[in-house]
């Protein structure tokens, strides 16, 4: 993994510094305006470069881009069904946009420059205005160079409360992401390095939790916490190991999923995935419980230490309810419902995958992958390949056309040697089916993590007009080819 080489702070340094107060991983709440007209709430987000502590003393603070001063941004919070409004400014020295992640908002709101709208110029404004049909975890972030953007730190949780919420002591958001900081904590400027673009992406030396390094989290025995977990890093994969404690998943990219244990013991999340738990704190007052990072192979590390307070909150844990009520999405018919194929490509060791998986697996005439033909797909500006072609800025022939209010599965084989958290804006879609076999969850996501070589079937009904996103949301990725438009019409 690019985790060597790279590493200008030592983990020991940085990961397991001790100096980081746990007050500080709070995320600062959005405080709304006064009701605007027709019961909208006004929200204002201004994009504009600041300072941040992202790693303790003695290191200095980090030259960022917030949104409000911060990183995160404010964690907005609305309720299901309210219909919002909210003004971005953008203070930056380029354009730019907010994608509400995960969000199914009329196509005009989605923020896509040039495809959904015009980017906001520096100095410009934009007004996003909708309403949230599901509740759940979600996210905001740019979706112009998002590759830099959010890898300088604009991003931040939007938070659709239920009508009526679980039923929990403490309600948690971590927003995770990782850095690539200097020895000084500055921000690496190499983004969109040649090797970031064509390997496992933009992957950093630091892991901050709500922007901060993470030391402890203070916990009572006892109590019930529903820890919603964002990944806005541009490529880090994480899988979350809770040691004795048993986390239950009651919601995946904010959509409910019978309440289940993490499969493999771990919480996966792939970049832009978010992942609901219920925490019940069992163990020993006084006791630590040590959450590790366990998705790289011979990387793993400790990302925060659980510390059980001295008093009991209560003996047992609570038997209050834990499965969320559905959203209201509407369900595909799989029997009816039209097929379509999807095949990645690209990337270092794509010609080797495209043997092994048969040779033929190009999909629209992609050009051969081995040795000399990838440096040749370089000159031409692109790495990786959906359905044979590689993306140049958002406004792109469709790749897929599918009819409006009608059900489909989409088959999707992952040809390279990569994992792809491969994203669909304005739907959410059931996972089907995993190699061939049909999931255990059907989980509903708006971001599906593809192992290298890895097949996967996803089904929607595609009730949403417009022409939209789908790409991979390793941002270097995705900026290197692997997007394309799925129109819905
Ligand atoms: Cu989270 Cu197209 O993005
Ligand atoms: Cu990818």
């Amino acid at each position: 993994m690019t985790l060597t080489g790279r590493r200008a702070l030592s983990r020991r340094t940085f990961l397991g510094a001790g100096a980081a107060g746990a007050g500080a991983l709070a995320v600062p709440l959005l405080v709304r305006a006064a009701q605007g007209e027709g019961g909208a709430s006004g929200i204002t987000l201004r994009a504009a470069p600041g300072r941040v502590r992202l790693v303790p003393e003695p290191y200095g603070e980090t030259d960022a881009w917030c949104y409000n001063g911060g990183v995160p941004g404010p964690e907005i919070r609305l309720r299901q069904g309210e219909r919002v409004r909210i003004v971005l400014e953008n203070g930056l020295g380029e354009e730019t946009t907010v994608h509400w992640h995960g969000l199914r908002v009329p196509h005009g709101m989605d923020g896509v420059p040039h495809l959904t709208q015009p980017p906001v110029p520096p100095g410009g404004r934009f007004v996003y205005e909708f309403e949230v049909p599901d509740a759940g975890t979600f996210w905001y972030h740019p979706h112009q160079r998002s590759f830099e953007q959010v890898g300088r730190g604009l991003y931040g949780p939007l938070i659709v409360e239920e009508h009526e919420p679980l039923r929990v002591d403490r309600d948690i958001t971590w927003v995770l992401d990782d850095w690539r900081l200097t020895s000084s904590a500055g921000i690496n400027g190499d983004f969109g390095h040649p090797h970031d673009l064509s390997h496992a992406g933009r992957i950093g030396n630091t892991v901050t939790i709500n922007g901060r390094v993470p030391d402890s989290v203070p916990v009572r025995p006892g109590e019930r916490i529903r820890l919603r977990l964002v990944n806005a890093a541009n490529a880090r994969i994480f899988g979350l190991d809770f040691g004795p404690l048993a986390p239950l998943v009651v919601a995946m990219d904010g959509q409910p999923v019978t309440p289940h244990a993490p499969d493999g013991g771990m919480v996966v999340l792939g970049p832009a995935m978010r992942s609901d738990l219920v925490l019940d704190v069992t163990g020993e007052p006084g006791s630590t419980v040590q959450v590790v990072d366990r998705f790289y192979r011979g990387q793993e590390y400790r990302l925060v230490d659980l510390v059980l307070d001295e008093a009991r909150l209560r003996e047992m844990p609570p038997d209050w309810p834990i499965a969320l009520p559905a959203n209201p999405l509407a369900e595909p018919d799989l029997v009816n419902a039209r097929r379509h194929e999807v095949i990645l490509n690209g990337g270092m060791m794509g010609g080797m995958v495209m043997a092994e998986m048969g040779g033929s697996m190009g999909g629209g005439g992609s050009p051969g992958m081995s040795g000399g033909g990838m440096m040749a797909l370089m000159h031409e500006g692109g790495i990786w390949f959906i359905n044979g072609r590689a993306a140049q800025g958002h406004v792109l022939e469709p790749m897929l056309s599918l009819g409006h209010g009608r059900s489909h599965v989409i088959a999707m084989t992952n040809a390279t040697a990569w994992h792809h958290p491969m994203h669909l804006h304005g739907h959410s879609f059931r996972v089907i089916t995993r190699n061939g076999v049909p999931t255990s969850h059907r989980e509903w996501r708006d971001t599906v993590l593809m192992a290298p070589r890895e097949t996967v079937e996803i089904a929607l009904v595609a009730d949403n007009p417009g022409d939209w996103m789908f790409h991979c949301h390793i941002l270097e990725h995705q900026e290197a080819g692997m997007m394309g438009v799925i129109r819905v019409a």
